[in-house]
């Protein structure tokens, strides 16, 4: 039963498509667990590149079973999109299944998105306006609609009973907006359910199933740790639980069954949106991380913010998801400068804190403590850890130190091959 989470350990966007695409070759079935659109994962395949938001990263493998977890929202229409350019790119999607328990997207989640955001003002969240937020509140608040009342015109019919005359209220009265109608959006609804009937099914069975045959299988989480509900910079995070806890309460799969955690970080550190970010770069420092590591959003392509790693965070994540080993991402993105730091704790009213606040006041005003290492020249082209230039090793170990957690995997590119494995054991390979 190998089973093994891959979880982002910092703000997102550490590359956990490309990590999840290699190491798919040799699962059996990958499963997302959590978020929905707001994700954008990149995977480079065949020299072209793919954005993946909600297909698993697994789909360039024939065969490989991938699945939607019950913890994704879905938007369907976005959702039929992307499998419509998938096929029209040749690749096959026939393993693409949905949990028909995952609660979908509606148009109204997208508007309420949108208008509360306008409301916040200055105080927005700098959400990805995927209606993910107001999804995951109707789940809670249980008017939410699933999959499974996509495939049956009664069914949608009293879910949109349910929730419309409150939803309707709310955006007529409180943001004088017209409001949606039960006829237009069950019809429409219904379409995407024949267009998806065949592919929503029950995946709590399929993937205890595979678990008990002894199938690999990967859990590919989106966002990363540090924008989790609970463990997260509150309320500067997304509304699900992207670390390693999420994958049991996403998937089905109960937690004694999942043998290990990857933790995807960069070699650096980025964010897209609002909230603290203390080992930030606002100058030109930050200007050549983005150039040169192309760090702009998948989603929404807003530029994000760059800096160096903040080994703080780094055990946080080790910490919260239990994380057995780490991957880092685009190292070679720190070929050529001549010094590199990590951010080993934040300096706050004369002391030093080595532990993440919760108070994101202090957070905001803290100043960062840095270790620093020289830099290499060049990472890219190395296949083996030996191969990498004596800095980049030491680099390398200084994380794994900081961090509480054994380096795992390590990339160097966008390709599949600029990939060098450190522990398979812990890749479960
Ligand atoms: P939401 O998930 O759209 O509600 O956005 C909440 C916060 O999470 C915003 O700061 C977004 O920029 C951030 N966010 C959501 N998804 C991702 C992602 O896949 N990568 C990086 N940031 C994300």
């Amino acid at each position: 039963m190998p089973t093994l989470a891959i979880v982002g350990a910092q703000w997102g966007d550490e590359g956990k498509g490309k990590v999840t695409d290699y190491l798919a070759a040799r699962a059996d079935m990958v499963v997302r667990y959590q978020g929905g659109a707001n994700a954008g994962h990149t995977v480079v395949f065949r020299g072209e590149t793919f954005r993946l938001h909600h297909v698993p990263s697994g789909i360039f493998y024939p065969g490989t079973i991938c699945l939607i977890g019950n913890g994704v929202v879905v938007d369907p229409e976005h959702l039929l999109q992307e499998i419509d350019e998938l096929e029209a790119r040749g690749i096959d999607t026939r393993s693409l299944f949905i949990s028909d328990r995952a609660q979908v997207i509606m148009p109204y989640h997208k508007e309420q998105d949108r208008l509360e955001e306008e409301v916040r003002g200055d105080r927005r969240l700098g959400t990805t306006g995927r209606g993910i937020g107001p999804c995951y509140a109707d789940k809670v608040a249980r008017y939410g609609i699933r999959m499974i009342d996509l495939l049956d015109r009664a069914s949608l019919a009293e879910a949109l009973d349910r929730v419309l005359p409150i939803k309707n209220r709310l955006l007529r009265q409180v943001f004088h907006h017209p409001g949606f109608e039960k006829e237009v959006l069950l019809n429409q609804f219904l379409a995407y359910g024949e267009r998806l009937r065949g592919r929503i099914v029950d995946t709590v069975t399929l993937v205890n199933e595979a678990a008990e045959a002894g199938k690999r299988i990967l859990f590919e989480g989106a966002q990363g740790t540090l924008l989790d509900i609970d463990y997260g910079t509150y309320p500067f995070v997304t509304s699900s639980s992207p670390t390693a806890g999420g994958v049991s309460v996403g998937s089905g799969l109960g937690p004694t069954r999942l043998q290990g955690v990857l933790g995807v970080a960069k070699a650096y550190a980025t964010r897209v949106g609002e909230g603290p970010f203390p080992s930030e770069e606002k100058g030109e420092l930050g200007a050549r991380l983005r150039q040169r590591g192309q760090e702009f959003g998948t989603t929404t392509g807003r530029p994000r913010r760059c800096g160096w790693f903040d080994a703080v965070v780094g055990r946080f994540a080790v910490r919260v998801n239990g994380i057995t080993g780490l991957a880092i991402t685009k190292l070679d993105v720190l070929d050529g400068f001549e010094k590199v730091r990590i951010c080993v704790g934040y300096r706050y009213g004369g002391q030093v804190r080595r532990t993440l606040p919760t108070d994101l006041r202090l957070l905001a005003q803290s100043q960062p403590v840095y270790e620093e290492l020289p830099g290499w020249e060049q990472t890219r082209g190395a296949r083996t850890f030996s191969e990498l230039p004596a800095a980049a090793q030491r680099y390398l170990e200084a994380l794994a130190d900081l961090c509480g957690a054994p380096i795992a995997l390590v990339s160097v590119g966008y390709d599949r091959d600029e990939t060098i494995v450190v522990r398979p054991d812990l890749l479960l390979l």
